[in-house]
């Protein structure tokens, strides 16, 4: 077993996000690298104790290196603002990574270092040392677990991809046939999320995508490369998000009542084999929580 301290804002959601993730076996929510003495929530309230609100993950290294942790904690957190995360603003909700293990530092540097090419700027978030660590009060340990309307900033979705990835994990466990993994898979998708359409369009020959196991209205059956989303998504080999499908040139309308679409390529050995598609009646329902925690559900596939 191995810890790391993350801070991510308000540590009810943090805390409830991460104990969702395969992996992590224990948190714990409290006050790390701040100046005053055994402080209180109370006072870390005020702002002025330099502590910032923060969860210990006991995770399983064999089961979740480190690596993912932190690209998954990076996923719950806009590592681009400054004291501030959904609308709690304060210095007590500054997001940071405070290992314990110096050896760790290379490889949290490594998931920094990426993260902070992909958005360009430089990043908000603290590396440092843990220098030290309160647990909060049993009020608020596994606050979101007592009370489940409790106040979050996170979206629900953070909760539910977490948990629906390890699921469908136990769920495939070693079946060999592909056919029952996509069936299985796009059903728990559909029930779990509650998507409007959810299916996979596999590679058949060299320059088209056939239908494969669905859950929602009947769908089109073929798709030419470079066609529509799906077939973009094979072509440049990415996960394509669609706020709204109007919008999108090509987009092929199998039914009218889908507003927005994700669609994410299942990829082996460099190849494309298919795509998982998603669709919503609503516009702009997917975003890059859907893409991160989609591609790592299908690397399961
Ligand atoms: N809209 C997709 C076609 C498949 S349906 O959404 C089920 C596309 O443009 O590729």
């Amino acid at each position: 077993m191995k810890e790391i301290y993350l801070a991510g804002g308000c540590f009810w959601g943090a805390e409830h996000y991460f104990r969702n993730i395969e992996g992590v076996v224990d948190t714990e929510v409290g006050f790390a690298n701040g100046d005053t003495p055994s402080p209180t929530y109370e006072q870390v309230y005020t702002d002025t104790t330099g502590y910032a609100e923060t969860v210990r993950v006991i995770y399983d290294q064999e089961r979740l290196p480190l690596e993912e942790l932190v690209l998954d904690y990076f996923q719950a957190i806009d590592p681009l603002s400054v004291n501030k995360q959904g609308e709690d603003r304060g210095t007590r909700y500054r997001t940071g990574v405070y290992y314990k293990d110096p050896d760790d530092l290379e490889t949290i540097k490594g998931v920094f270092g990426k993260v902070e090419a992909e958005y360009g700027r430089p990043l908000a978030v603290e590396l440092e040392p843990l220098r030290n660590f309160h647990p909060a009060d049993g009020r608020h340990q596994d606050y979101l677990v007592k009370n489940p309307d409790g106040y979050c900033h996170l979206p629900l979705k953070l909760f539910r991809y977490p948990r629906l990835v390890s699921d469908l994990k136990a769920l495939l466990g070693d079946e060999p046939d592909i056919t029952a993994r996509l069936a299985n898979s796009a059903a728990l998708i559909k029930e779990r999320m509650g998507f409007f359409w959810v299916g996979f369009y596999m590679v058949a020959g060299t320059d088209e995508l056939v239908l494969g196991p669905f859950q929602g209205p009947v769908a089109c059956m073929r798709i030419g490369f470079g066609k529509g989303v799906c077939g973009a998504s094979w072509k440049e080999g990415r996960t394509i998000v669609v706020p709204d499908v109007e919008e999108f040139p090509g987009h092929i309308a199998c039914s009218s009542l889908s507003k927005s679409e994700i669609v994410v390529p299942i990829v082996r050995d460099g190849e494309v084999k298919g795509v998982l598609d998603i669709d919503s009646t609503d516009l702009s329902t997917f975003d890059h929580i859907d893409a991160f925690w989609l591609e790592r559900l299908v690397s399961l596939l």
